[in-house]
């Protein structure tokens, strides 16, 4: 039998993703579509890395943009520190290293954003080194075909699966290092592997009801030979995740709404967001305290969003003014048209909020 290397190589050719539009591009374009796609699927992750690639074409032009056209341009992706670390991934490349991604993992994965599987992947993609990655995807193929038990945040288990993932790489002979085909991954064996790795996690080896049946390795798969598919890879143990509050005071004139930058630290730093409070009370407390003039009120649906490590219970609570104040209501402020909030830096759940208050064209 062919190694499990060879097998997925020649599936990959065969039925992986090989139209990815930063496949067979320079590293920078490897590079961004790897932090892209850290917590993001690939059906996502394209129009916001078209979006930001015309904006951003280079590390150069990436270096000297400011913090805020950046979060502007990955508003809507989630997890903003991603892109908060590129910028200064990009500042530290010009200075240190003239512009030019650096070449050796080592300095790869000095940069910040990125871990030991990312500095991997754009190692194995742009530069046909012979490294192994081991992103989420990736574990539960290995958990599957090693019959590896254990949660994956857990130090040991994450040692044997990535002693696995280096046992499992392609050898590294007939390697022609950076030989591209046009508009396709990088025409190596080791670059066909980890896009395999990572095609097969996403497409057949998925967590609920895998595809075995098209899967290349299905016969030596230690979870589908033993039947321990339903319970490998094994979850992680239940915590209990804390619930949070707040409350949104969504304040507006006319069209436009008022909206306040956050502190770089702490969620959703740097983005703009309505002023928020732990809870009602403490709302209209300080809407008291400016002492503007409202023509109506209203509570809006509440909504949950989740955190890695809370849950926010969000209430919205949506006023009316009858002038606007010809003083900002709180210094870093801003009044703006919501339309135009639309396209500022704002996370997810403003989003979906300023959806719902956008005065429809109808109406205006
Ligand atoms: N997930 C992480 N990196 C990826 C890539 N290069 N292609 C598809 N999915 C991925």
């Amino acid at each position: 039998m062919a190694s499990f290397a060879n097998r997925l190589i020649a599936w990959q050719r065969a039925h992986g993703r090989n139209d990815l539009p930063w496949q067979g591009a320079e590293v920078y374009q490897i590079w961004l579509s790897e932090i892209m796609l850290q917590q993001t699927q690939v059906a996502t992750v394209i129009p916001f890395y078209l979006r930001f690639i015309a904006a951003f074409p280079n590390i150069h032009a990436l270096a000297s943009a400011s913090e805020e056209q950046v979060l502007a341009c990955w508003s809507g992706l989630g997890y903003y520190a991603r892109a908060r670390n590129l910028r200064r991934a990009a500042q530290i490349i010009v200075e240190k290293y003239k512009g030019e991604f650096p070449r050796r993992y080592e300095q790869i994965l000095e940069l910040p954003g990125i871990g030991r599987s990312t500095a991997a992947a754009i190692g194995a993609l742009a530069y046909a080194d012979h490294l192994a990655i081991l992103d989420g995807n990736v574990k539960r193929v290995l958990a599957r075909y090693c019959g590896i038990s254990g949660w994956a945040g857990e130090q040991k288990v994450a040692a044997r699966l990535w002693q696995q993932a280096d046992a499992l790489l392609p050898s590294a002979t007939h390697v022609a290092s950076g030989d591209r085909v046009d508009g396709g991954v990088p025409n190596t064996r080791i670059a066909t592997y980890t896009q395999a790795m990572m095609d097969l996690g996403a497409t057949v080896c998925v967590r609920h009801q895998p595809r075995c049946g098209m899967c290349p390795v299905r016969t030596d798969c230690v979870a589908l030979q033993t039947g321990r598919l339903a319970t490998l890879p094994s979850p992680r143990p239940r915590k209990i995740v804390p619930e949070r509050q707040a409350t949104f005071v969504l304040l507006m004139h006319e069209q436009e709404i008022w909206l306040e930058k956050r502190l770089s630290s702490g969620i959703w730093g740097g983005l703009w967001c309505p002023p928020q409070f732990d809870h009602e009370t403490a709302a209209r407390d300080w809407f008291e305290r400016t002492g503007l003039d409202a023509t109506g009120g209203e509570r809006l649906a509440p909504f949950t969003h989740a955190f890695t490590h809370f849950r926010l219970h969000i209430t919205p609570l949506k006023i009316r003014l009858a002038r606007k104040p010809v003083q900002a209501a709180q210094p870093g402020g801003v009044w703006l048209d919501v339309t135009d909030a639309l396209d500022a830096a704002i996370p997810v759940p403003v989003r979906q909020l300023l959806l719902k208050v956008k005065p429809t064209s109808a109406g205006r």
